[in-house]
Order: C-alpha cells, then sequence, then structure tokens
C-alpha cells in the first residue's frame, strides 16, 4: 500500500541513500537545509558529481568527428549513456532516444517537426487542464501558426484528476494528438498514462507524455504505456542540467524532418542543399551535452540502485502525508487528489501571500516554491494566482517534512495575528 510505507517499504535504505548527497551538509540561516522544492530540480548524489568530473578531467573530447582516440572513447561515453537511456525508459532500441536539452526543448523538437508536417487547418490538438506552460505555450504557437483548435480534458473539482469520462468523449473526436503530464507538476495528479494511451491508439491518435515528473520518479516503461513519444529532464532525476530525453517511436522518428539545422546531423552538405543522417542523430544539431550525458548515465544507474518501486512509494507517502496535515491548518486549501498523489503538495493560505510564506519558511530552513508552478491557466482554473509547493525526493525524511509544515503553520499565525 502506497500509505504504509514505513511498513512495506523495508528494501528502500533511506539513510543510505541520503549518505549520497553532499547537498545535505548545507546549513541555510543555520538549520540544515530541508530541501522540499524538488519539482523544481534535485539535487546531485556524490556518484553524478564524480562521474562528470572524472569525464571532464580525463576522457572529454569531443564526439562523433574525431579519428582520435579521445574523441572515440567519448563517442563511446556518449553513445553508452543513450542506451542505457533506452533500458531506464523501456525503450526498445537506442536509436529511439534523442538527447535534447531537456524536456521543453523534446517537448518543442516535437511541435516543430512532427506538428509542423502533421496538424493542418481544422485540426485538434488535445492537451489537459494541468498541463505545465512547456507542453501547452508551444503547441498554442503551433495552432496558431496553423489555424487548428487547442482542446483541454479538464480536470475535476479542486483538482482531483483527470476527467477520464470527457478524455475518452475527446479522443473519439480524433484530435491529431493528445499530449500530457504523465505526473503533474502541480496537482501530484498520476495520469492513467497506459488507459489513455491504449484509448488513443484505438482512435488513430498520436501520443505525447510530458514526463518530466515521471521518469526517475517512477518506474517507466515506455513500451508498456504504449506512448508514441515521452519527454524528460535529466535534472529532474538527480542528473546534471542541460540534457533531457526524448523517446519516440522509430517509425514516427523516421518519418520526421529535422527542427534544427547544422554540424553532426547531416550526412552530405553542397552549396545547394544536405541530406541528413537517420535518427536520432538527426535531430542532435551542433556539439550535444557530452559531459552531461556521463553524469545521466551515472543518475540512471544510481535510481535503478536505489530502486524506482521503492522511491516512489517513499514520495508518495510523504506527499499524502504533507496533504494530510497541511488539510488541518486552517484557512489553508491543497489542492489535487484526496487519496494517491505523487510527492509533491500544491496549496493556497487564504490570508498569506504564497511568497510570504516560502519567504518564512526559507528564514526556518525550509526550501518551497511560490508561485504559479508555470500552469497559469490551472491556478486560475483553481482560483488561486499565486500558491505554494511542497515536492519531495528519494531523500527527503518525515522530519524535514514536519519542518515544512511547521513552517506553513508558524507562517499563518505570523501573518494573521491582530
Ligand atoms: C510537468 C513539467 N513539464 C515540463 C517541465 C519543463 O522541464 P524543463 O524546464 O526541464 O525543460 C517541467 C518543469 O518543471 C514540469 O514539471
Amino acid at each position: 500500500m502506497w500509505n504504509d510505507h514505513v511498513m512495506t517499504n523495508a528494501a528502500f535504505d533511506l539513510a543510505a541513500i541520503r549518505a549520497q548527497f553532499p547537498f545535505l551538509d548545507v546549513a541555510v540561516h543555520g538549520r540544515p537545509v530541508a530541501y522540499l522544492d524538488n519539482g523544481a530540480s534535485t539535487q546531485k548524489p556524490r556518484a553524478v558529481i564524480a562521474r562528470m568530473a572524472e569525464f571532464a578531467a580525463h576522457e572529454y573530447a569531443n564526439v562523433h568527428r574525431g579519428i582520435h582516440e579521445l574523441s572515440e572513447r567519448a563517442t563511446a561515453a556518449y553513445e553508452a549513456a543513450r542506451t542505457r537511456a533506452a533500458a531506464f525508459l523501456g525503450a526498445p532500441e537506442p536509436e529511439s532516444i534523442v538527447f535534447t536539452r531537456g524536456t521543453t526543448e523534446a517537448i518543442n523538437l516535437v511541435v516543430n517537426s512532427w506538428g509542423e508536417a502533421n496538424v493542418r487547418s481544422g485540426d485538434t490538438i488535445l492537451l489537459t487542464e494541468m498541463e505545465h506552460h512547456s507542453n501547452l505555450v508551444p503547441w498554442l504557437e503551433l495552432a496558431r501558426r496553423k489555424g487548428a483548435r487547442v482542446a483541454y480534458v479538464p480536470v475535476t473539482e479542486g483538482g482531483a484528476a483527470l476527467d477520464l469520462e470527457a478524455a475518452h468523449r475527446l479522443l473519439a473526436e480524433r484530435p491529431r494528438i493528445f499530449a500530457f503530464a504523465h505526473v503533474s507538476n502541480t496537482l501530484g495528479v498520476v495520469s492513467p498514462a497506459r488507459e489513455l494511451c491504449a484509448e488513443a491508439r484505438k482512435h488513430g491518435v498520436v501520443t505525447l507524455l510530458d514526463g518530466a515528473q515521471g521518469a526517475g520518479h517512477l518506474p517507466v516503461d515506455v513500451s508498456d504505456l504504449g506512448c508514441d513519444f515521452y519527454a524528460c529532464s535529466g535534472h529532474k532525476m538527480c542528473g546534471p542540467t542541460g540534457i533531457g530525453l526524448l523517446y519516440g517511436r522509430a517509425e514516427i522518428l523516421k518519418a520526421m524532418a529535422p527542427w534544427q539545422c547544422g554540424g553532426e546531423m547531416v550526412e552530405r552538405v553542397t552549396y545547394d542543399g544536405a541530406t541528413f543522417r537517420k535518427p536520432p542523430t538527426r535531430f542532435e544539431a551542433g556539439t550535444p551535452p557530452i559531459i552531461e550525458a556521463a553524469g545521466l548515465h551515472a543518475a540512471m544507474d544510481f535510481l535503478d540502485a536505489a530502486g524506482l518501486a521503492g522511491l516512489a512509494e517513499h514520495c508518495e507517502t510523504l506527499g499524502g502525508r504533507a496533504a494530510a496535515a497541511l488539510r488541518e491548518i486552517e484557512g489553508v486549501r491543497v489542492f489535487g487528489p484526496e487519496g494517491r498523489r505523487a510527492g509533491l503538495v500544491t496549496f493556497h493560505a487564504a490570508d498569506v501571500h504564497a511568497h510570504d510564506l516560502a519567504f518564512f519558511a526559507n528564514e526556518r530552513g525550509v526550501a518551497l516554491r511560490a508561485g504559479h508552478h508555470c500552469a497559469q491557466p490551472l491556478m486560475r482554473k483553481l482560483g488561486a494566482s499565486s500558491s505554494c509547493r511542497m515536492s519531495f525526493y528519494l531523500y527527503n525524511t518525515e522530519e524535514e517534512l514536519d519542518r515544512g509544515v511547521a513552517a506553513v503553520r508558524e507562517a499563518i499565525a505570523f501573518f494573521t495575528r491582530s
């Protein structure tokens, strides 16, 4: 059971995991930092930091175009990271993994290559109301250029879930694509992705999963999910910034035109034109994130060793407990599901601005996020122009959660005293 973690999650060794994270030595305002902003980015374990330093020190060169030994070694490491990413995401072959700068760039790649060629005037692009701006604005811009329409699967009252009846009805209308968050960064809703992808496939609808809060947070198997595209970011799963992954089904990637052009991705170039290499290289113009690929490789090894099922259970337990504790505070409204949720909680305090809450918590060494969480339309729908978010990852403890909740309680008492 997700909420019985203390009893059932014995294989997940929190103390051993925490020993791997040097950031836990950091003090903020005289207190050990309680880092509860993992939805924005996650901290790095020693293995990732050490691998990147070692690679930069002794193994570095540019990839693919060198005949010399160091370039060959760097290329082997870069391609090994791709093979590792394919295994990590359950992709059938390494060629279906494109390295990008992150989730945002992965989605923009799909929009500007697949979308440019396949979305026409009068078509519908189906999203959900809980999308991050990264999986919303690129589609809005494409729709504007093409004269297409954007439709949304609604969220139910208070952002508790996706309205699945509406999703099935909207999919039956055969949109060109259904692009949706695997896990919502604002609500903590975990989409029934497998069921939705199966329904989309039944109607011939292409699917893209925004996995920024999915990969590295729960076991992901794109073959089992049955999606056409899956996008995620290295920095949200213990890896470095500047690198992300796009999984694309091989037949779809093969039919897609490049979206950025330059070195590496070409076969033959004349003064009159160029021919392009096969995927994934076709989509990796210019020097790629090489040191970052080595770091991401180490991050995936680390996460698999820690155990993704146990990690997910741990984070979901913290998310559930934080939601329950925050609901008990007078004047606090918690968004998202009542029951099972991902390891994050967004909430709104009636009489205290979210920035005041986050500022107050920071003074106590607690890192929270305040704002609209890159989901402005959703926050408007929920009736909260700004809110706070507590988001957990594998190294967080109940004591840190309690410090976060106590800071919120004290802040509300402080700002509302008469
Ligand atoms: C659900 C979701 N999608 C997309 C993104 C964008 O990720 P990145 O900034 O790494 O491209 C985020 C980042 O917070 C996110 O939470």
